[in-house]
């Protein structure tokens, strides 16, 4: 098990600073970026009932489901290793610290924003709330190739294959736009804060540089 998506992303604590590594709860400051999350497929990877009939088939192995819930925090079962390394046959033992409403959300902001029990981000900004590294070589295109660029023939009838990467390389945007300058174009977000147990967290600093505060 080499490629990326035949493993999980280690089991994530939930960073300093914050309640809770779901996508509403992240929401709950970023407003926009979770709005704009919830309308993608990305938010939809596992509850997607063409996905759930398909993963039901006895032709699917359990790697199915490291692109369609990449965290460990998201998998029911730990896959410990395959006996006589038939894909077919994991050795699995039941996660403790499985979170089920984390799985629902599929490709959540943690999946690429959770690394090393901290938010990785293309700053690493001292202001905000959680613990924050910024890691623009993980939040890149090679993140996007992770799962988009695969290709694996499972049975003579199960094949997958995607080269959204290999198609991109080789195209003529390779050296202009990334995956990210396109499908994540760059736009300019106010920040909203909210009322948190009656106490408001209303920080100077950010009125001053989003222009907008919402309570
Ligand atoms: C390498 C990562 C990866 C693995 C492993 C993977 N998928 Fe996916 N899956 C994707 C990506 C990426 C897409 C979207 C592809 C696109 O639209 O270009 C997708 C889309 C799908 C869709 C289409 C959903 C829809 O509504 O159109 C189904 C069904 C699906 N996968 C089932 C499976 C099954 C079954 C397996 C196991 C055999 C599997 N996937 C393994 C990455 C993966
Ligand atoms: C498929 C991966 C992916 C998912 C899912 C994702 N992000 Fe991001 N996010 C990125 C990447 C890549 C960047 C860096 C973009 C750049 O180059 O500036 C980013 C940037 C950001 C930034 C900093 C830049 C800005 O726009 O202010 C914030 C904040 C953020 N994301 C929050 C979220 C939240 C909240 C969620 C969930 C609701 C989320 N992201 C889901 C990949 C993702
Ligand atoms: C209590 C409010 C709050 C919560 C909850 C919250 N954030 Fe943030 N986040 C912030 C603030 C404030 C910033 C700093 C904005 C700035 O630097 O201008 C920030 C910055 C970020 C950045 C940019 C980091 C960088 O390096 O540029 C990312 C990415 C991010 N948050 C993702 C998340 C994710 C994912 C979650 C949920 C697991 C989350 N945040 C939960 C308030 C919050
Ligand atoms: C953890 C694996 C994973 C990562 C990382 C990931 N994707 Fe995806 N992506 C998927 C899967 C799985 C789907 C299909 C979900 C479904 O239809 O059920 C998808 C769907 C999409 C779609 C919509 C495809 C459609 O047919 O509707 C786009 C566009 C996309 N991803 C772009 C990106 C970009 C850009 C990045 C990098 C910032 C990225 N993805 C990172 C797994 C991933
Ligand atoms: C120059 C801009 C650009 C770049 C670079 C780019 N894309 Fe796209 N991508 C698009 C557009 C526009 C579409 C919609 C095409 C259509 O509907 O026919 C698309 C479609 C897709 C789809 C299918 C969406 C669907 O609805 O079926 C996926 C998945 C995807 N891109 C992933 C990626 C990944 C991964 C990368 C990086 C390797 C990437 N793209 C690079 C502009 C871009």
């Amino acid at each position: 098990m080499t490629e990326p998506w035949e493993k999980v992303v280690p089991y994530q604590q939930v960073p300093e600073g914050i309640g809770s590594l779901s996508a509403e709860h992240c929401g709950s400051c970023h407003q926009d970026h979770y709005a704009e999350w919830k309308l993608s497929t990305h938010a939809n990877a596992w509850t997607d009932l063409k996905f759930q009939s398909e993963l039901k088939k006895e032709s699917s192995p359990s790697f199915c489901i490291n692109c369609h819930i990449p965290l460990e925090n998201q998998q029911e079962h730990i896959v410990l290793g395959m006996f006589d390394g038939d894909i077919y046959q994991p050795a699995t033992i039941k996660n403790q610290r499985w979170d089920r409403k984390l799985q629902n959300e599929g490709i959540t902001c943690a999946a690429c924003h959770v690394r090393e029990n901290a938010i990785t981000g293309p700053t690493g900004t001292k202001k905000a709330p959680h613990k924050t590294i910024k890691d623009t070589k993980h939040l890149s295109e090679s993140l996007c190739l992770n799962c988009h660029n695969a290709t694996a023939v499972i049975t003579p009838t199960l094949a997958c294959s995607f080269e959204t990467g290999d198609e991109w390389s080789a195209g003529p945007f390779k050296d202009e736009k990334n995956c990210i300058d396109c499908h994540m174009e760059q736009l300019e977000r106010p920040f909203y804060l909210v009322m948190k147990q009656g106490r408001a967290a209303f920080i100077p600093f950010l009125v001053l540089e989003f222009q907008s505060i919402l309570l």
